[in-house]
């Protein structure tokens, strides 16, 4: 019975999806190249992965219209990362486990197993006795059309663990074991649980892979833990840890005691919209990481999820950016090179020098475009340079590079008469001779790379295609750019 009604749930809502796609479509705050639902809702990335030959996106997803509730995972696929082919909703809540209207198909994870793509999610439901989250599978032979296991749940809270926030499992292979990672609250502190399996089915507790004292929050959402040359990261997104949204952590780790001594931290974005990032390996091995652009009600610059609800949808995801590491240790989150293949009407100057008076500069059609520059620090004597983009009708986003006290931050308060905030960051500039920016504008966001790829800002902006100017000028002195190259970038979702 239970399999017709899933079937039924993800049928009802593909209906819904059919009626206004087309309309959604036209909508003006659409992105141009930026991964984004058919319509309604959407939130964390889940269930990443190559598999047979294609890329698999699954989402958080309510169909029905552009705010959180009732979660599904929609579902799409890409040869390139860059064009996708939406399909059928892969889950619907249909199950006591996982059928509640605040609440649903919860986060998760995939993994390919005996030849069948393997699920694993959080059901969260509420039966009367407050919201329960326990961890669940779904499988699927041809990678489309998945069946729940009916031995779910697999996994539930154990003692001690709130049953409310034990949620988004992250599952891996190492040798013949599968391992998992689970976010959770024990006594108001975040843990990343690990677990161990043999088979998928059946997990047995390993060790507390990392908790907060306090200092990183009460609960961990969609954690996850990967090997990265000879290291380990954890990465999560923590509530209750201020301006935190997606945090790593780096450091050793032993499969034997499943303890991990992690030595560094890092922010992945600094960002407003950046949020529940999750990885997953390319056939040539790279490290790739896939988020929410937005973040929750609960975060301290939290205004909204943006005015997009109006167009029928809400929600996309950040550009794949390719996770690195230093000779330190420490991250870099490189924009995927998979890109480039979008760029067109190049436009390139070998060296230019910025004055107090504002500069007009050219990249695509000043709405979708790429830019990447690099400022001489030798030459350069401001105090800070300011970067305008997305100007007109006397509103702009401010991109600021604060040369003496080492610190960027992009201001969005003036600039489309909705967003409000400022994202805020260091920049380590001591003993550097340049500083590199790299960004990416679409539609309905801007991304700012700096500092080889280690300083990075997402924030969303829904300015109309009036403001379109990008303009530059310096505080207290001139800067030397070099290197400057922008592009326009081509429409991937036509
Ligand atoms: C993170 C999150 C997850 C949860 C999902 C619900 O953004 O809160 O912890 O599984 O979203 O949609």
């Amino acid at each position: 019975m239970s399999r017709e009604l899933m079937i039924a749930n993800i049928n009802k809502a593909q209906k819904e999806i059919e009626q206004k796609k087309e309309t959604v479509k036209m909508g003006k705050m659409r992105q141009h190249y930026h991964f984004m639902p058919q319509t309604g809702w959407l939130n964390d990335p889940n269930g990443l992965i190559y598999f047979k030959g294609k890329y698999h996106y699954f989402y958080q997803y309510n169909p029905y219209y552009g705010y959180w509730d009732y979660m599904h995972w929609g579902h799409a696929v890409s040869v390139d990362l860059l064009h996708w082919e939406y399909l059928p909703l892969a889950l619907a809540p249909s199950e006591t486990y996982d059928d509640y209207i605040r609440g649903g198909c919860f986060s998760g994870s995939a993994i390919e197993h005996d030849g069948k793509l393997f699920l694993i999610y959080t059901g969260s439901s509420n039966q009367g006795n407050g919201v329960e989250q326990t961890q669940c599978i779904a499988y699927s032979e041809d990678g489309i059309h998945f069946e729940k296991y009916k031995g779910n749940p697999v996994l539930i809270a154990p003692k001690g663990i709130s049953a409310d926030q034990f949620r988004d499992p992250k599952v891996w292979k190492h040798e013949d074991k599968y391992y998992m990672v689970c976010g959770a609250n024990c006594n108001n502190m975040a843990q990343a649980l690990l677990y161990c399996s043999e088979d998928l089915f059946h997990w047995n507790f390993v060790n507390v892979l990392a908790e907060s004292r306090g200092e990183w929050g009460y609960m961990w959402e969609c954690p996850d833990f990967y090997r990265l040359g000879d290291k380990y990261v954890l990465t999560f997104s923590p509530m209750g840890a201020g301006e935190h949204t997606a945090v790593y952590f780096v450091g050793d780790f032993d499969y034997v005691t499943g303890k991990f001594f992690h030595q560094i931290w890092g922010e992945i974005d600094w960002g407003l919209d950046y949020y529940a990032p999750q990885s997953f390996l390319t056939p040539d091995g790279r490290r790739i990481v896939v988020s929410w652009a937005n973040e929750w009600d609960w975060m301290p610059f939290w205004k909204d999820w943006g005015p997009t609800y109006k167009e029928n949808w809400c929600g996309f995801f950040n550009i794949p950016r390719e996770v690195r590491i230093m000779p330190d240790n420490t991250l870099q989150f490189v924009p995927i090179k998979e890109l480039e293949a979008l760029r067109k009407d190049k436009y390139k100057v070998d060296c230019f020098t910025v004055h107090e008076a504002a500069m007009q500069l050219t990249a695509g059609d000043g709405i979708s475009f790429e830019m990447k520059m690099k400022i001489d620090l030798e030459k350069t004597n401001a105090e800070k340079l300011e970067l305008d983009l997305r100007c007109g009708n006397s509103k702009k986003v401010i991109c600021m590079f604060d040369f003496i006290n080492g610190q960027m931050y992009v201001e969005r308060s003036n600039s489309d008469g909705w967003s409000q905030g400022t994202s805020r960051s260091t920049l380590f500039l001591k003993g550097r001779k340049e500083l590199d920016i790299h960004i990416f504008s679409d539609q309905s966001s801007i991304e700012i790379f700096a500092n080889q790829y280690q300083i990075n800002h997402a924030n969303n902006i829904f300015a109309d295609n009036t403001q379109n100017q990008i303009e530059i000028h310096a505080h207290g002195g001139k800067t030397v750019i070099k290197e400057y190259e922008s592009y326009g970038i081509q429409e991937c979702f036509l």
